[in-house]
């Protein structure tokens, strides 16, 4: 199908979200929508599903007006939509999921299952996305749930299927393996409304690439001929430094002392099994591993979050065990966790009280037990304006600023007060290039400063790309930290669990 959209326009109160937007998507075409957090491409997408209506203008299907009501019109037109999140009955097969509300019933209403899953069976291998019909959708990885999801847009004989931020959730395989999908699913003339903020994964995908930038279209773009550069700035409005620009390490004395470090979790398993890690004043030391390798517990144990079952764990001489976490934190250690909705902000405050969570009852935000608000609103707006932390104003609650603006809260917090040892946990994820750019300055810029930094990343190219030092965690246990510049493919190995002495040709740390 052929859709156009026609000077769309959607206000939300303090915010255009939509600002006369013209968007054509051609029958077999994937039309990437590119933009930065908050640009408006879900508000977009939704009034194309008929889940908002739009305040102005018109969408055109194959040259004639659409009107959408609710998403059941849009779905008549043959447009299905993928949802940032999911929307499928976690007790439901995947069969059940997918006919769900267009189901063939037996007699009294009785869903006919063996027949759904005939169906869904034969729909899977068609279209070249295989999934066990029978099995519950709670049981299943996300990348399958996505696939479910496709899967019941195809079933309902969608011509145009709207993918939002899809590859979010997904490993870099899952990813490639939906890319096919997408691929078979043009091939027959269906098109493709593919949206990230991974300029990547446009050019890898996308067969034309529109840039909205707050609310607008700022250009429609050649994926083989415009280079992520040229895409980053059409995105973010300026030139924006895409590769981090950092001099040499001068690294001082040890900050983070971490040893025969043993970390277990509630069932009493060994999760972090023997880690040694030092850390210096003025240099970077970033932790890689594949999620779930045992970096999140070492990273709570440092920051006090979680029990040290066995080893000690000191930051500038202070020992960790027997402290609670917000004396871990006034002693000197910023903490931008990875579950930034519960560990690093309280949804219902404010951003500006977020913005002094923990030192709120300190100089000069409090005075003799009493609260300084000139003091902590002025706080808030220098550093709202810093980290361009996107609200609609101070008194707004952390909790409905969008993730990636809650990620720039947390940063801003994190990184503004004077520390010894700063412990960033997935500090970019969920957030856009623009301000990826500047998470990355900073980390370097506190460096500098002479605190001591472990990164802790399942981005290989944002740990390549900072590290001074770069250490690997596989089931449990550390290998490192290696010095760099270290070839990506190594600590691609190690991840694997390949030995380092076999992938660097030297005994573990024997240079060091
Ligand atoms: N339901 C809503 N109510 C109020 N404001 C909204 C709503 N949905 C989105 N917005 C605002 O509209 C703008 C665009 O948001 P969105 O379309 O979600 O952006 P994107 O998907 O590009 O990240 C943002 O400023 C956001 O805060
Ligand atoms: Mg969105």
């Amino acid at each position: 199908m052929r859709l156009e959209l026609q000077a769309i326009t959607k206000r939300f109160p303090g915010v255009v979200a939509n600002d006369a937007v013209d968007l054509v998507v051609e029958s077999g075409e994937v039309h990437g929508l590119l933009g930065e957090n908050g640009a408006g491409k879900s508000t977009l997408m939704n009034i194309l599903y008929g889940l908002y209506g739009a305040d102005e203008g018109q969408i055109l299907v194959d040259g004639q007006r659409l009107e959408l009501d609710d998403p059941g019109d849009a779905i008549d037109a043959g447009i299905g939509m993928v949802h940032q999140h999911f929307m499928l009955v976690p007790v439901f097969t995947v069969a059940e999921n997918i006919v769900l509300g267009v189901e063939h019933t037996r007699r009294l209403g009785k869903l006919d299952r063996a027949r759904a899953s005939t169906e869904v069976a034969a729909l899977a291998e068609r279209s070249g996305l295989p999934v066990d019909p029978d099995a519950l959708v709670e049981d299943l990885p996300v990348g399958i749930q996505q696939r479910v999801e496709i899967l019941k847009a195809l079933y309902r004989d969608a011509r145009l299927l709207i993918l939002d931020e899809p590859t979010a959730v997904l490993t870099p395989q899952e990813a490639d393996d939906l890319f096919d999908a997408i691929r078979a699913f043009t091939a027959e003339g269906r098109s493709v409304i593919f949206i990230s903020h991974k300029l990547r994964e446009h050019r890898a995908i996308a067969d034309r690439i529109s840039v909205l930038r707050r609310g607008r279209i700022v250009g429609t773009a050649d994926p083989r001929t415009t280079s992520e550069q040229e895409l980053a700035n059409l995105m973010v409005g300026r030139p924006v430094e895409l590769s981090v620009s950092k001099p040499a390490a001068t690294a001082g004395d040890a900050v983070l002392a971490v040893a025969g470090l043993g970390v277990e979790n509630a069932l009493g398993g060994r999760v972090v099994e023997d880690v040694d890690l030092t850390i210096h004043a003025g240099e970077i030391v970033a932790v890689a591993g594949v999620e779930g390798n045992g970096q999140s517990p070492l990273v709570r144990a440092i920051t006090g979050l979680q029990d040290i079952a066995e080893g000690t764990v000191h930051i500038a001489g202070r020992a960790v065990k027997g402290a609670t976490r917000k004396q871990v934190l006034r002693d000197g250690t910023g903490h931008v966790p990875e579950d930034r909705g519960s560990e690093g902000l309280v949804a219902d405050f404010s951003v500006a009280e977020n913005l002094v969570l923990n030192l709120w009852d300190a100089e000069p935000f409090a005075r003799r037990g009493t609260l300084q608000f000139a003091a902590i609103n002025a706080h808030a707006r220098e550093l709202v304006d810093a980290y361009d932390i996107r609200t609609p104003s101070i008194a707004t609650t952390a909790g409905s600023l969008s993730g990636g603006n809650q990620q720039k809260l947390v940063v801003a917090r994190e990184f503004d007060r004077p520390i010894d040892l700063l412990v960033a946990s997935q500090p970019t994820r969920g957030v856009d290039v623009g301000s990826i750019e500047y998470i990355h300055t900073q980390l370097v810029a506190k460096r500098d400063e002479g605190t001591a930094v472990l990164l802790v990343s399942s981005e290989l190219d944002e740990v390549l790309a900072l590290a001074d030092r770069v250490a690997v965690m596989f089931h449990g246990r550390l290998v490192g930290p290696f010095d760099t510049p270290i070839s990506k493919e190594a600590v691609g190995r190690m991840m694997a669990g390949a030995d380092p002495a076999e992938v660097l040709g030297t005994p573990p740390g024997g240079d060091t």
